[in-house]
Protein backbone atom coordinates (compact mmCIF):
# COMPACT_ATOMS: atom_id res chain seq x y z
CA UNK A 1 0.00 0.00 0.00
CA UNK A 2 0.95 3.49 -0.79
CA UNK A 3 2.10 5.65 2.36
CA UNK A 4 0.07 8.93 1.82
CA UNK A 5 2.05 11.80 1.76
CA UNK A 6 5.19 10.41 1.85
CA UNK A 7 7.89 13.56 3.01
CA UNK A 8 10.43 14.25 -0.48
CA UNK A 9 12.91 16.70 0.92
CA UNK A 10 13.42 19.84 -1.07
CA UNK A 11 16.94 20.27 -1.21
CA UNK A 12 18.56 24.00 -2.68
CA UNK A 13 22.24 23.22 -3.91
CA UNK A 14 24.63 26.38 -4.26
CA UNK A 15 26.64 25.34 -6.94
CA UNK A 16 30.33 26.97 -8.09
CA UNK A 17 29.87 27.52 -11.90
CA UNK A 18 33.67 25.95 -12.51
CA UNK A 19 33.36 22.58 -10.63
CA UNK A 20 30.16 21.38 -8.80
CA UNK A 21 27.36 23.03 -11.53
CA UNK A 22 29.90 21.51 -14.61
CA UNK A 23 29.82 18.03 -12.41
CA UNK A 24 25.90 18.25 -12.05
CA UNK A 25 25.82 18.59 -16.11
CA UNK A 26 27.95 15.44 -16.35
CA UNK A 27 25.22 13.71 -14.09
CA UNK A 28 22.69 14.62 -15.99
CA UNK A 29 24.49 13.68 -19.32
CA UNK A 30 25.58 10.47 -17.27
CA UNK A 31 21.95 9.50 -16.95
CA UNK A 32 23.05 9.05 -13.32
CA UNK A 33 20.37 9.01 -11.00
CA UNK A 34 19.61 11.83 -8.40
CA UNK A 35 16.74 13.05 -7.22
CA UNK A 36 15.02 15.82 -8.82
CA UNK A 37 13.28 17.50 -5.86
CA UNK A 38 16.45 19.44 -5.98
CA UNK A 39 16.91 23.12 -7.16
CA UNK A 40 20.23 24.12 -8.25
CA UNK A 41 21.82 27.68 -7.98
CA UNK A 42 25.01 27.99 -9.82
CA UNK A 43 27.06 30.56 -8.43
CA UNK A 44 30.41 32.25 -10.24
CA UNK A 45 32.16 30.90 -6.69
CA UNK A 46 30.77 29.94 -3.26
CA UNK A 47 32.96 32.64 -1.54
CA UNK A 48 30.33 35.14 -3.34
CA UNK A 49 27.82 33.25 -0.92
CA UNK A 50 27.00 34.84 2.41
CA UNK A 51 25.56 33.15 5.59
CA UNK A 52 22.31 35.00 4.77
CA UNK A 53 21.78 33.10 1.38
CA UNK A 54 21.86 30.03 3.07
CA UNK A 55 19.63 31.04 5.89
CA UNK A 56 17.22 32.45 3.13
CA UNK A 57 16.97 29.43 1.74
CA UNK A 58 15.92 27.68 4.63
CA UNK A 59 13.38 30.13 5.64
CA UNK A 60 11.97 30.37 2.29
CA UNK A 61 11.27 26.49 2.67
CA UNK A 62 14.20 24.43 1.78
CA UNK A 63 14.61 20.92 3.83
CA UNK A 64 18.80 21.09 2.94
CA UNK A 65 20.93 23.11 1.51
CA UNK A 66 24.18 22.03 0.05
CA UNK A 67 26.95 23.98 -1.13
CA UNK A 68 29.41 22.29 -3.49
CA UNK A 69 32.49 24.38 -4.39
CA UNK A 70 36.05 23.32 -6.11
CA UNK A 71 38.67 21.22 -4.30
CA UNK A 72 40.51 22.82 -1.61
CA UNK A 73 43.47 24.69 -3.61
CA UNK A 74 41.40 24.76 -6.98
CA UNK A 75 38.85 27.36 -6.05
CA UNK A 76 39.66 30.45 -8.92
CA UNK A 77 39.39 33.19 -6.59
CA UNK A 78 42.13 31.51 -4.54
CA UNK A 79 40.22 31.13 -1.21
CA UNK A 80 36.64 31.71 -1.77
CA UNK A 81 36.12 28.08 -0.78
CA UNK A 82 37.64 28.11 2.41
CA UNK A 83 35.68 31.02 3.03
CA UNK A 84 32.83 29.38 2.28
CA UNK A 85 33.54 26.59 4.51
CA UNK A 86 33.89 29.02 7.51
CA UNK A 87 30.11 30.77 6.62
CA UNK A 88 29.07 27.59 6.49
CA UNK A 89 30.18 26.39 9.57
CA UNK A 90 29.09 29.54 11.11
CA UNK A 91 25.78 29.36 9.65
CA UNK A 92 25.40 25.61 11.03
CA UNK A 93 25.85 26.79 14.30
CA UNK A 94 22.81 29.60 14.15
CA UNK A 95 21.06 26.76 12.80
CA UNK A 96 21.32 25.22 15.57
CA UNK A 97 20.82 27.80 17.92
CA UNK A 98 17.11 28.32 15.43
CA UNK A 99 16.08 24.96 15.90
CA UNK A 100 17.20 23.30 12.95
CA UNK A 101 19.54 20.31 12.96
CA UNK A 102 23.71 21.32 11.38
CA UNK A 103 23.08 18.06 8.94
CA UNK A 104 20.43 20.21 6.86
CA UNK A 105 23.13 22.01 5.83
CA UNK A 106 26.34 20.97 4.15
CA UNK A 107 29.51 21.97 1.79
CA UNK A 108 31.42 19.85 -0.38
CA UNK A 109 34.24 19.74 -2.54
CA UNK A 110 34.61 18.71 -6.14
CA UNK A 111 36.16 18.59 -9.24
CA UNK A 112 33.57 19.57 -12.72
CA UNK A 113 35.20 15.76 -13.45
CA UNK A 114 33.26 14.48 -10.44
CA UNK A 115 29.73 13.77 -11.43
CA UNK A 116 28.92 10.72 -9.51
CA UNK A 117 30.51 12.17 -6.93
CA UNK A 118 28.20 15.09 -7.13
CA UNK A 119 24.97 12.48 -7.88
CA UNK A 120 26.02 10.69 -4.79
CA UNK A 121 26.41 13.42 -2.58
CA UNK A 122 23.39 14.46 -3.44
CA UNK A 123 21.59 10.74 -2.76
CA UNK A 124 23.01 11.18 0.44
CA UNK A 125 21.87 14.38 1.61
CA UNK A 126 18.53 13.57 0.87
CA UNK A 127 18.34 10.46 2.77
CA UNK A 128 20.00 12.35 5.63
CA UNK A 129 17.43 15.36 5.62
CA UNK A 130 14.54 12.83 4.78
CA UNK A 131 15.16 10.98 8.19
CA UNK A 132 15.43 14.08 10.22
CA UNK A 133 12.04 15.17 8.60
CA UNK A 134 10.43 18.21 7.13
CA UNK A 135 11.82 21.83 8.02
CA UNK A 136 9.89 22.86 10.49
CA UNK A 137 11.43 27.08 10.37
CA UNK A 138 9.29 28.92 8.09
CA UNK A 139 9.02 32.53 6.77
CA UNK A 140 7.21 33.28 9.69
CA UNK A 141 10.13 32.26 11.75
CA UNK A 142 11.45 34.78 14.31
CA UNK A 143 14.56 33.46 15.49
CA UNK A 144 15.92 32.86 11.49
CA UNK A 145 14.95 36.57 11.27
CA UNK A 146 16.57 37.64 14.30
CA UNK A 147 19.45 35.94 13.56
CA UNK A 148 19.85 37.11 9.60
CA UNK A 149 19.76 40.16 10.53
CA UNK A 150 21.53 40.91 13.43
FE1 LIG B 1 34.84 27.26 -7.37
FE2 LIG B 1 35.75 29.27 -5.86
S1 LIG B 1 35.82 29.10 -7.99
S2 LIG B 1 34.67 27.50 -5.22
Amino acid sequence: MMRANPFEPKIVAFCCHYCAYAAADLAGSMRLQYPTNIRIIRTPCTGKLEVEYFMRAFEYGADGVLVAGCEEGSCHFIEGNLMAKRRVNYARELLSESGLERKRLRMVNISAAMGTVFAETVKDMIETVRKLGPNPVRSDHVNVKQEIHR
